[in-house]
């Protein structure tokens, strides 16, 4: 059986950081309240003129390095984000022109917060379908150019960011011991559109506009549907949460991960927490949060990792990954 193997990650976050010490001089915030309700002590801010096709190019170069493969040895990027550069074309193809990669396709995928499953479940069937040998799966965002900086309810959440990983074709066994994308599994609830949507867009207000959200609602739903999602996974492969080296969850809220945790009763160990240092970075934050546990030493051959995400729409989704 094919499957598709991540053989290596990257990351990119913006220069400039921005403290919650400063935020609280811009809108009526404070510091204890931003790191209580959400776990977040520090968010990068893309520079003027700083895209989410350079954050992403960032994170995909460090990826491809760690791979050891230059960009025409993929053929396939597919890039999460809701902050595009432009209305069209696509983000994807943007960076295919910066790596230099001359084939292949590019594209984007659009499920806000939960975008990185969304690209990894679609790379995933591309490669395992034989439509392509190696993909790029990235996460970019600029959500700080789609913020409210007077709306302290979202201002303090949400930030800037880019996370990549290489995913290659190999042949399995077709057990839940074989390497790669085991299993992978997308929700969408149109319904909850009014808890956390953008008030602007081409077709309706010719605006960019900005980020709503009813932030109690969405954390209610959160715990729920994620815990529901990362049973899903371990139902369809026969793993149970004992078998789970990491989870790496979307880093939007410190407080909805760890109840994720508990609800799984799963060691806070085995959690990958880096919602601290660069907030809700949207679709870059699994990537985001991989890439430093694969280069701190964390993630290890063979180890069973569980990545899920719930964000605007809603959506939400998990992937069992065996390293
Ligand atoms: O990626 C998925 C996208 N989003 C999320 O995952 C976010 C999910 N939601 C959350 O993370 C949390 O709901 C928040 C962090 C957004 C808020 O935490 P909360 O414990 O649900 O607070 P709350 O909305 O119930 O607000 C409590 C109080 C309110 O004041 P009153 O009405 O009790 O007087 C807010 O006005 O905190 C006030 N408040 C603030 N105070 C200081 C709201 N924002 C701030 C702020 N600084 N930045």
């Amino acid at each position: 059986m094919r499957r598709s193997v991540i053989t290596a990650t990257g990351s990119y976050l913006p220069k400039r950081i921005l403290t919650n010490d400063e935020l609280s001089q811009m809108v009526d915030t404070t510091d204890e309240w931003i790191v209580a309700r959400s776990g977040i002590k520090q968010r990068h801010i893309a520079a003027d003129g700083e895209l989410t096709s350079d954050l992403a190019t960032h994170a995909a170069k460090a990826a491809l390095e760690m791979a050891g493969l230059k960009a025409d040895d993929i053929d396939l990027i597919v890039l999460a984000t809701a902050t595009p550069d432009e209305t069209f074309p696509a983000t994807a193809t943007v960076v295919q022109k910066n790596l230099g990669m001359t084939g292949g396709f590019a594209f984007d995928i659009q499920a806000v917060c939960t975008g990185f499953l969304y690209a990894l479940a679609t790379a995933d069937n591309f490669v395992k379908s034989g439509q392509a040998n190696r993909a790029l799966v990235i996460g970019a965002e600029t959500f700080s150019r789609i913020l409210d900086w007077e709306d302290r309810t979202t201002c303090v959440l949400f930030a800037d960011g880019a996370g990549a990983i290489v995913l290659e074709a190999e042949d399995g066994a077709g057990t839940s011991d074989d390497r790669g994308i085991l299993t992978s599994h997308l929700h969408s609830d149109g319904d909850k559109h009014d808890l956390l949507y953008v008030d602007g867009g081409p077709s309706s207000t010719q605006t960019t506009g900005y980020l709503r959200m009813e932030g109690r609602e969405v954390f209610r739903h959160a715990v729920n549907n994620l815990a529901s999602v990362v049973h899903e996974a371990l139902d369809a492969t026969g793993l149970t949460t004992d078998d789970i080296d990491w989870l790496v969850p979307h880093q939007a809220n410190k407080r909805i991960i760890d109840g994720t945790g508990r609800k799984l009763k799963l060691d806070p160990e085995k959690v990958v927490l880096t919602v601290d240092k660069h907030g809700n970075t949207s679709a870059a934050s699994v990537p985001l949060a991989l890439d430093e546990a694969v280069r701190d030493g964390r993630v290890k051959r063979g180890d069973l990792l569980l990545l899920e995400a719930m964000g605007g729409g809603f959506t939400w989704g998990s992937a069992l990954v065996r390293w």
